[in-house]
């Protein structure tokens, strides 16, 4: 029988690397291997224990209290600021909106005003929740429309929410003027700084221009910051801050209604590993503000040489200048963005492409952390290297059958029939002899496709293709 940590470390070699800086989506790299050495021993020694019931594990209640303390300094937060940790981005704005939601029993029909640019985590809260997204487009500058969004406050809205920063494009929202105008109507303000909250206080600090987002700024009633993200924790955590207590109140859930346990919960979890809390403490403690200053001037130099080398380059340009750690790239018509990705991708730098949205076309996203710096002569070789291949190869074309297909294909009631016909039609994804999806090595041509689909379009095909990949294996009985 083979040993399974031997066949993990061998199923792992299909993933993308979580070290080595290389990887600018998804994973963020501190690269500093102690870092990652006390996070996985603190995961090992934590990943029986149970948050669930803080009087049971009473240590994991206090690293969480303590994470928030920490995160209450770097949020300007008030005296009287509270705070919970979630597992995640999503968790956290899911339980903002789900709290907004019920602070306000009154109203019947519930709608949050949301900029264009808010993550996708809002649309699910809607989603799960029954809360209307209202969507305002931003401005030219991809920034949210304070004044747009002012507008489209009603005696119906209980949330307004701004970015700092968006994921898509890396700006910070007008989060002063969009505050005021939810603080003049009595409304919630909720900023989701999931991608940004660890690291522009440390920007601020070291100098660099930051506008305004945190509690410092007037009505902004809670935070959400992912400490998987730029505290460069294992995955697993993010917090949830509010300005005071009371408004976290309608977060928890306590059931005493069956013969068990109460239940009782701040989040959407019950059981909860300690692993991820643990794991987040330790490296919370061990670098400490010096240490996070630091990794945020490693990942901005980082930023700064990216963006030097994308002026290099003519046939690459920026979509806006970043106010963060994130980089949004465009290309010109001699460019093919899905191909210069694949070509980034077989050089070892995983980049993230976005397909076009309303009037933009596509994009590539670039998620930099301080572990990018030692590289950035390898990325900047890389790029010229894959542009010069990419223009080369030309544009990814979609077959006028594969578009006249999926024009045809009606995304609400997409079947397993109409996505078999469109993999035979486009002969992208292959299928093994059981049957099973094969993982495209190439995705250019696929992101072609997904890119002339409407939005729904793509939903629909890319729910096909996970139902597809879903699927039992048997490999794990040894
Ligand atoms: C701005 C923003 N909000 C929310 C999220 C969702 O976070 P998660 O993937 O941890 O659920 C992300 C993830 O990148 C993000 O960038």
């Amino acid at each position: 029988m083979t040993d399974p940590l031997e066949r993990l470390k061998a199923l792992q070699g299909a993933d993308l690397p979580v070290h080595g800086g290389r990887t600018l989506a998804y994973v963020y790299d501190s690269g500093d291997p102690e870092v990652d050495r006390i996070a996985r021993e603190a995961v090992a020694a934590y990943a029986g224990s149970n948050a669930l019931d803080p009087t049971a594990f009473p240590s994991l209640l206090q690293m969480e209290n303590e994470l928030v303390g920490f995160a209450c300094g770097l949020l300007d937060a008030p005296d009287d600021a509270v705070g919970t940790v979630t597992s995640g981005g999503t968790e956290s704005i899911l339980l903002a909106v789900q709290g907004a939601r019920d602070a306000r029993p009154d109203v019947v029909r519930p709608r949050m005003v949301l900029p264009a640019t808010a993550h996708a985590a809002f649309h699910k809260a809607a989603h799960y929740f029954g809360v209307e997204a209202v969507i305002v487009p931003v401005g030219p500058d991809f920034r949210a429309d304070a004044r747009a969004m002012a507008d489209a406050i009603d005696e119906d809205t209980v949330l307004v929410v701004a970015s700092a920063p968006s994921y898509a494009h890396g700006v910070v929202d007008p989060v002063t003027d969009i505050a005021a105008a939810a603080a003049a109507r009595g409304v919630r303000c909720h900023v989701d700084a999931c991608i940004g909250g660890w690291v522009l206080p440390y920007a601020a600090r070291l100098g660099r221009a930051v506008p305004p987002w945190t509690f410092a700024v007037e009505g902004v009633t809670s935070i959400s910051v992912d400490t998987h993200k730029y505290a460069y924790a294992p995955k697993g955590t993010s917090l949830l801050l509010h300005r005071d207590g009371s408004l976290r109140k309608p977060q928890f859930f306590a059931s005493a209604a069956w013969p068990g346990y109460t239940m009782l919960n701040a989040t959407t979890q019950s059981t909860r590993s300690g692993g991820p809390i643990a794991g987040t403490w330790a490296v919370v403690q061990h670098l400490g503000d010096n240490g996070y200053a630091d990794l945020t001037g490693r990942a901005f130099a980082a930023v700064d040489a990216i963006v030097a080398c994308v002026e290099r380059e003519p046939a690459l340009h920026l979509v806006v200048a970043p106010d963060s750690t994130l980089v949004t790239l465009a290309t010109d018509e001699t460019l093919d963005p899905f191909t210069l990705t694949d070509e980034l991708v077989s050089r070892g730098w995983y980049v993230q492409p976005q397909l076009s949205y309303g009037d933009h076309g596509p994009s590539i996203h670039l998620s930099v952390s301080a572990g990018t710096l030692a590289h950035v002569q390898d990325l900047a070789s890389a790029l010229g290297e894959s542009v010069v291949a990419a223009q080369a190869a030309g544009p990814v074309a979609v077959d006028a059958g594969v578009v006249a297909f999926i024009e045809a294909l009606d995304p609400a009631t997409l079947g397993d029939d109409d996505f078999d016909g469109l993999l035979a039609a486009s002969g992208l994804v292959g299928a093994s002899e059981q049957g099973d999806l094969e993982l495209p090595t190439r995705m250019a041509e696929v992101n072609a496709m997904l890119d002339v689909a409407s939005p729904a379009m793509r939903e629909a095909l890319l729910v096909a293709f996970l139902d597809r990949l879903q699927r039992p294996a048997f490999g794990a009985r040894g």
